[in-house]
């Protein structure tokens, strides 16, 4: 289980003091998928950066199965098993897409068929890219998919993924889909989704829609649709003077 408890961060700039976090505390139990949605800016980029490691809380614990893990590394972090898939994957020159597999199953040997399946997954042909590079030759959408299939091999207990639908074609988000929904229900790990999609909103036990730096609503889809569908109107008043006129 993981469990945040009065999360805060702020950062300090020329004009004073900017709280991107504001006091969140949330539970996600074990097996279960919770997605993080909510307008761009909200926070939840930081909130996932925060539960990794690649961003220290101002104040506030974070705890993963009754363990404090704030004080953590990220490597300590993914050794307890939690991974994190970024919002803009970054590429690695001079490793190929097999390289990477390797390092995240932790193994000296992953058989070609094993890569296969984890890149079938993401909807890549394992033929067309286990020898290629992870650089630049590669589209946005192609080191978005290898990168959520490296997370697949890593095997995690807890799965973060930030938007994994960004820059995703229509079929290899299908693909995609299924496969969250296939670990779901097979209970082989606790996700959390951070996604614009209805598709994946879909698929959650919990919504958490955050905004502002905190949770705002929280709520099965049922509970949470609505609300989202609803509230169209933006945050910015001039934007609301211009759709008045
Ligand atoms: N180090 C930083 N310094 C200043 N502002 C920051 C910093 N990190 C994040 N922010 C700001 O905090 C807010 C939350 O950013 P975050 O990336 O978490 O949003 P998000 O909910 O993931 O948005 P999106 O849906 O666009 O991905 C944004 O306004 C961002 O500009
Ligand atoms: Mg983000």
């Amino acid at each position: 289980m993981l469990e945040l408890q009065h999360i805060s961060y702020h950062v300090s700039g020329p004009e004073g003091q900017t709280d991107i976090l504001k006091d969140v505390s949330l539970t996600v139990p074990d097996h279960k998928l919770v997605v993080f949605t909510g307008p761009n800016g909200g926070g939840k980029t930081t909130l996932a950066k925060v539960i990794m490691g690649l961003v220290q809380p101002t104040e506030g614990r974070i705890l993963f199965n009754g363990q404090d893990i704030t004080g953590l590394s990220v490597t300590e972090r993914a050794r307890l098993g939690i991974s994190y898939g970024f919002q803009q994957p970054p590429r690695f020159k001079g490793l190929t897409v097999h390289d990477l597999l390797l390092l995240a199953a932790g193994e000296q040997k992953l058989s070609k068929d094993r890569c296969c399946q984890f890149l079938t997954k993401v909807g890549l042909c394992a033929n067309d890219y286990l020898d290629r590079e992870v650089d630049v030759s590669l589209s946005g959408g192609e080191v978005k998919r290898i990168e959520i299939a490296t997370i697949l091999a890593r095997n995690s207990q807890l799965m973060i993924f930030d938007e994994p639908e960004a820059g995703i074609d229509l079929w290899s988000f299908a693909r995609l889909t299924e496969t969250f929904e296939q670990i779901h229900r097979q209970h082989s790990a606790t996700m959390i989704i951070i996604s614009h999609q209805e598709r994946i909103i879909q698929l959650a036990d919990e919504v958490i829609v955050v905004a502002g730096g905190a949770p705002v609503h929280r709520g099965s889809v049922e509970e949470i649709m609505p609300l989202i569908l609803g509230n169209t109107a933006g945050s910015c008043p001039m934007l609301g003077k211009e759709e008045n006129r």
